[in-house]
């Protein structure tokens, strides 16, 4: 494996690659990000991670300065997982200059985490594009656990015509069903124990649908105030559709439950799938 942390020499590298897959990571690796690195594998000759924590993503109150750095633990395992470059660019690197360039994002970035995390995907989008210019891979490949992250890419992606297939990889959940997060790792044992409740209620929600309830608004408020009484700040729970993640109509099929909500300073989001016959 090579570890590469300037554009140039990757790009000199990359150049006779027959295809090349990506998985962009903000490291702090663990099996769900493995998951991803295992389906770029298996799509291209040369398999790229990107292991880069973007500042232009989290507004300024957030968790940046503290967010997991774990760099040799993470070269470590993409080592022992088979991954033939990782990609660990400095600040100065991927921003030689302020990034006054940015785009102007469509309506699913509105909702949910866009209302909640102002500017988050415009960060993110900015350092997708710009990785995805920098790599030019023929497969990236995301992680479901981010759904609307997800959507918001596909739209990029589609919109720009950029010339990428965008691969989804399932959520991979620990035993209790907490989706694997880098942030789980602020959790201290007692909130540990606790963070597998919002799978549980979203869960909950698929159930009920999955049932027959289609009284979507009361589902999410019943859950939100378990979640509340449990000691959660809840930010959403909601039914939404799977495309637009607009509010769902009779005539929809393909719905998705989300979730965000704080356990004490630790913010957790989730989702799952439900295709109606
Ligand atoms: O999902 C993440 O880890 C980040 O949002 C991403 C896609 C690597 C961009 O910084």
């Amino acid at each position: 494996m090579e570890i590469i942390t300037d554009i140039a020499p990757l790009r000199a590298r990359l150049r006779h690659e027959a295809s090349v897959a990506f998985v962009p990571t903000m490291g702090n690796l663990h099996a769900g990000h493995l998951s991803l690195v295992r389906i770029a594998q298996k799509h291209a000759s040369c398999s790229v991670v990107s292991i880069f924590v973007n500042r232009l993503q989290f507004a300024p109150h957030e968790d940046f300065d503290r967010y997991p750095r774990t760099w040799s633990d993470d070269c470590r395992l993409l080592e022992e997982q088979g991954a033939d470059i990782v990609f660990m660019p400095d600040e100065k690197t991927l921003y030689p200059v302020p990034q006054e360039f940015q785009l102007l994002l469509p309506p699913v970035a509105d909702t949910l985490e866009g209302a909640c995390r102002p500017g988050f995907f415009r960060g993110v989008t900015t350092v997708v594009l710009k990785l995805f210019n920098i790599v030019q891979p023929h497969v990236a490949v995301f992680g479901e656990k981010d759904y609307q992250q997800l959507q918001v890419v596909h739209r990029m992606v589609d919109q720009l015509n950029l010339p990428v297939e965008i691969i989804a990889g399932e959520t991979v959940r620990d035993e209790d069903g907490l989706a694997l997060s880098s942030r789980n790792n602020y959790l201290d044992a007692t909130q540990r124990q606790e963070a597998g409740e919002l799978a549980h209620h979203l869960k909950q929600i698929r159930d009920s649908i999955a049932s027959g309830e289609r009284d979507f608004p009361l589902l999410e408020q019943l859950v939100a105030e378990k979640l509340s009484k449990r000691g959660w700040v809840v930010d959403y729970v909601a039914v939404r559709q799977q495309h637009t993640l607009l509010p769902v109509a009779a005539s929809d099929s393909s719905l998705v439950i989300l979730g965000a909500a704080w356990l004490n300073q630790t913010r957790l989001i989730d989702n799952f799938l439900l295709t109606l016959p």
